[in-house]
């Protein structure tokens, strides 16, 4: 195989910016983080790894499901390009990137290429539809710009940065203990209209359904999606400013389950 990308999303975003790679390189050899290791892990020539930033990091995931496949592959000498994308709401990757190589580095594995896209934020206060719009102009532009350095195998390491680094070493016990309970505060109102679309977007599996309404359990990766998706604004957090972050490209289209 020549061409793989394996994706984390929440609201779609890094799902945005893989679909267009791979569109780019005649493919759909796309890979959903939940379901890699549900699957035979076949090393590509060219191997992308696109997901958000949450706290200045990788979410914490990423580490876990990667981890796991990355220990089962006996050789990657097929492997000649590895790339990490990062979409943010910012035009920083924080210390995702560094941290993503050195995982890598661990299973003798080289980065080659890394960048970030700056893309409407799904969290603290989610974008509205006017910029989202302009942001995924813009978004497109760097996209083909990346789109033309991943044909020509560009070299670009990830840079080093002191503060982010602390930063995002704080940001650690987010990742560890906050995100797993984030959806453990949320409640739903009587505007649900059990449409289930929250359960089908949890890439957690973080949601179950008792008479009619979704329960939320403590798996949760704190990706927004059931609250962003959900059609009626019925899932409301302890402190909600109300905005919710609809992704202009339309609702995230890879439904988790049916
Ligand atoms: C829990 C959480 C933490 C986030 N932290 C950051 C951050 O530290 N820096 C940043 O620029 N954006 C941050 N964001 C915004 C997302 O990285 C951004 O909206 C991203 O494009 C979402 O991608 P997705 O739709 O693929 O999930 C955060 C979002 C979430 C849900
Ligand atoms: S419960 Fe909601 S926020 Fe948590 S992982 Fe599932 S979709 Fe994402
Ligand atoms: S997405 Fe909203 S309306 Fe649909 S089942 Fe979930 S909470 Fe109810």
């Amino acid at each position: 195989m020549k061409d793989l990308i394996i994706c984390f999303s929440g609201t779609g975003n890094s799902y945005y910016v893989a679909k267009e790679i791979a569109k780019a390189q005649s493919h759909d050899n796309i890979i959903m983080l939940n379901e890699l290791n549900n699957q035979k892990f076949e090393i590509p020539e060219r191997l992308g790894l696109i997901f958000p930033i949450h706290m200045s990091r990788e979410p914490f995931t990423v580490e876990k499901e990667m981890r796991e496949a990355l220990s089962k592959v006996k050789d990657f000498t097929a492997l000649k390009f590895l790339y990490i994308i990062t979409t943010a709401s910012i035009n920083s990757p924080g210390w995702a990137h560094i941290r993503v190589e050195k995982m890598f580095k661990d299973y003798g594995v080289a980065t080659t290429y890394v960048n970030n896209i700056k893309m409407p934020d799904n969290i603290i206060n989610p974008t509205n539809k006017e910029r989202s719009e302009q942001l995924f102009l813009e978004a497109d532009v760097k996209i083909k710009n990346i789109i033309e350095d991943i044909k020509v195998e560009k070299i670009k390491f990830p840079k080093f940065k002191a503060f982010t680094r602390t930063y995002s070493n704080i940001s650690f016990l987010f990742n560890r203990y906050y995100a797993r309970n984030y959806s453990k505060n949320f409640i739903v109102t009587e505007e649900c209209i059990s449409c289930k679309l929250c359960y089908k977007s949890c890439p957690a599996n973080n949601i179950t359904f008792e008479n009619g309404r979704p329960v939320f359990h403590n798996n949760c990766f704190a990706c927004t999606n059931c609250i962003n998706t959900c059609p009626t604004n019925a899932i409301k957090k302890k402190k909600d400013n109300g905005k919710r972050y609809k992704n202009p490209k339309g609702n995230f289209n890879h439904f988790y389950r049916s």
